[in-house]
């Protein structure tokens, strides 16, 4: 399965605008967990790794950063600088974050509880895996 942007509910109004999510009907999971990535140094790369089963949405909720989502073989380059566009990421995909503007702030949904042995952090064993 492949990341893909999921648009956001979005309501214009001249006192500001707004927009959310509902578990299971603007995303294709429900959520355990949502985490935030801020003050991010610049030049700071995060998040290169893969989760074996989290399914994940990143929404930049401030300012921008590039999310680069690999498979193996292809990677794409997803840029992230509207809180009205989410990323979804499937479980299975190496995916790292980058070029964080200044007060960034990346909201992350999240299909499952933290768990460490979700992680693949070698990217050799990665490829290995994807054979
Ligand atoms: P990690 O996801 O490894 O960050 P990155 O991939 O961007 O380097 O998270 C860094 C550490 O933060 C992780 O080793 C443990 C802790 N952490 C939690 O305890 N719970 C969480 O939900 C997250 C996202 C991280």
């Amino acid at each position: 399965m492949q990341a893909s942007i999921i648009n956001l509910p979005k309501f214009e109004d001249l006192r500001g605008n707004i927009s959310f999510i509902e578990a299971e009907k603007h995303i294709p999971f429900e959520i355990e967990r949502t985490y935030w990535i801020y003050d991010v140094p610049d030049g700071q790369v995060r998040g290169g790794h893969v989760f074996k089963k989290q399914q994940e949405l990143i929404i930049a909720l401030s300012g921008s950063f590039d999310v680069i989502v690999d498979d193996g073989k292809k990677k794409q380059t997803f840029s992230l600088n509207r809180s009205y566009y989410g990323l979804y990421v499937p479980e299975g995909l190496w995916r790292q974050m980058q070029n964080f503007s200044t007060n960034s702030l990346a909201l992350v949904l999240s299909s499952t509880t933290f768990d460490e042995n979700d992680y693949i952090r070698d990217y050799q064993e990665f490829l290995d895996l994807r054979k």
